[in-house]
């Protein structure tokens, strides 16, 4: 007989009860076991395996570089270390822009090697084929419009997008597009908050926003930023909950000293 945990694991429709209830939907990025471990046992809805792992990770200066299998390891990494949250995996840049079969392919290979629960995808209209293919074999999608990092070389800037009224309009109609595709849930990131706000009252399934306001259904952070392990990010939207690389600054400089001043290990530190 299977075993089953009392756990009451996070699902799509658990988040889609959340929106109907009012309930506000957490979100953090996470990229290895030991703090996806921590942030499911601190009660975190959703977790999300970046491709910002390209960033804080490797140290990439954008998304673009980091590969199918590097996002696989990550998304198997973080996987390992849940036990009741919602983990989305990001498809990285290159792994389904080319064509609906390829992006089918690599969501297949993210679901199978990873035991994640979902893709995330960035655009609207342009990957909406795709997102439908994924969808109609039972893998769950969650959408991603507003700045969208993939496509940085054609923004040209990391600033606030859909300012202007054409590209607005654009938005609210890809919201819609993927909401009628299937997605369960879309990240609104880097746009006015009332824009965030219109649309979210327009969509019957979830909003996760960053840099979008409080009205959305939810909100995300890269765990970096919000744990301030990267200090030099600081844009407005981000709310900083600890300065961790102080911290592990001053516990590494102390950890040194103890080294250089033959205090570490002391007796009762050794056999
Ligand atoms: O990769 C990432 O961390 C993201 C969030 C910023 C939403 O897509």
């Amino acid at each position: 007989m299977p075993t089953h945990k009392e756990i009451k694991k996070i699902t799509t429709h658990t988040l889609q009860k959340m929106k109907n209830n009012g309930e506000k939907i957490s979100m953090l990025t996470a990229y290895d076991f030991s703090f996806a471990k921590i942030f499911d046992n601190a009660g975190i809805d959703i977790l999300l395996v970046g491709d910002s792992a390209s960033n804080v990770m490797a140290g990439h200066e954008t998304t673009l570089p980091i590969t199918l299998d590097q996002m696989i390891y990550h998304a198997q990494s973080v996987v390992r270390g849940i036990e009741r949250c919602l983990v989305v995996v990001d498809m990285p840049f290159g792994s389904y822009q080319g064509n609906s079969k390829e992006a089918l392919n690599s969501a297949i290979r993210i679901m199978k090697e990873t035991g994640g629960h979902s893709v995330k995808m960035e655009g609207g209209e342009e990957v909406v084929e795709s997102i439908k293919r994924i969808i109609s074999t039972g893998i769950p999608v969650m959408g991603h419009l507003g700045l969208t990092p993939q496509s940085i070389y054609k923004f040209g800037t990391y600033t606030v997008r859909a300012r202007e009224e054409e590209e607005a309009q654009k938005l609210k109609k890809d919201a819609l597009l993927l909401q009628e595709a299937g997605c369960f849930a879309i990240v609104l990131e880097k746009i006015p908050a009332a824009l965030a706000k219109e649309v979210t009252e327009s969509l019957q399934i979830p909003t996760i926003g960053i840099g979008a306001g409080g009205n959305c259904d939810g909100q995300v952070l890269v765990m970096h930023d919000m744990l301030g392990i990267n200090t030099e990010f600081k844009p407005r939207f981000l709310r900083q909950y600890m300065n961790l690389n102080e911290n592990i600054t001053t516990s590494v400089k102390q950890y040194i000293s103890d080294i250089k001043s033959h205090d570490f290990p002391n007796p009762q530190e050794q056999y």
